[in-house]
């Protein structure tokens, strides 16, 4: 594969369990529309995105057969740039796998959530030319509801909504970076929700792109059925 030309890898995590989605298996394999498990959407943006020279796919050891008979139905074979790596019991440990499994041609690394199948290509374009000039950025949107800190059912405060952001992924770093996050992430033992979070504690800056409402998370039972939903409207309006 020719790898010169390649301006980034990406980590797509697939290694959770899909809990409060409560499906018998791991949501990122569950149909979605066109019978393609949900992994398959995310990762076809990537699979078409000749500057991604590395998709590194993070899976469940006890999906790891599913998955790849999923790839050969898909695509005849696991695709040459695809490397599927073993996750760990929480999402930073499956990061971390899947930074000591990048490729030294790239300088650059995404990492986004398998079970955000409505990422775009142009929201992938909006974070790498951020990325090139910033080292680290993050696709985010403006909260629309008011956030309030609650303990015990008791309101402690009510935050200031113009001030706080969704985050979603996916997110871009310098490799060198976000390693050196992950190595004093581990120094500290610091368990972190994204990348993201783990670069601030450096305090290196973090940038912003502008994210897409419709790049929502499949959580639960009911962001399932409003995928489906979407897939469904989109695809009427094709024909
Ligand atoms: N993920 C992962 N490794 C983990 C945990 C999560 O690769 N140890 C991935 C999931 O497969 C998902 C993404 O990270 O694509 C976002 O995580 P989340 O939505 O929390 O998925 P799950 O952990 O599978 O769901 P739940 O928390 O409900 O069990
Ligand atoms: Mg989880």
């Amino acid at each position: 594969m020719e790898t010169t030309s390649c301006s980034y890898s990406v980590i797509l995590l697939a290694a959770g369990k899909g809990e409060r989605l409560g499906a018998v298996h791991n949501k990122v394999l569950l149909p979605l529309a066109d019978e393609r498990p949900l992994f398959d959407y995310a990762l076809r943006v990537f699979l078409k995105d000749q500057r991604c020279g590395q998709i590194v796919l993070v899976i469940r050891q006890t999906d790891k057969k599913v998955v790849e008979q999923a790839l050969k139905q898909l695509y005849g074979k696991v695709p040459e740039k695809i490397v599927c790596v073993q996750g760990g019991e929480e999402r930073q440990e499956s990061v971390s796998n899947g930074l000591d499994t990048l490729s030294e041609q790239s300088e650059y690394v995404m990492v986004h959530d398998a079970a955000r199948p409505f990422i775009t290509q142009e929201l992938v374009d909006r974070l790498f030319s951020k990325v090139l000039t910033t080292e680290a950025a993050i696709a985010a949107i403006p909260a629309q509801d008011t956030i309030k800190y609650i303990r015990e059912e008791k309101v402690i405060k009510t935050l200031y909504r113009p001030e706080i952001w969704q985050v979603q992924t996916p997110q871009a770093f310098k490799i060198t970076l976000l390693k050196r996050a992950y190595k004093h992430a581990a120094a500290e033992g610091y368990l972190g929700n994204e990348e993201g979070e783990l670069v601030e504690r450096l305090k290196e800056p973090v940038a912003i792109v502008k994210g897409d409402p419709l790049n929502f998370k499949i959580t639960t039972s009911e962001d399932l059925l409003l995928a489906k939903g979407l897939f469904l409207v989109r695809n009427q309006e094709k024909a």
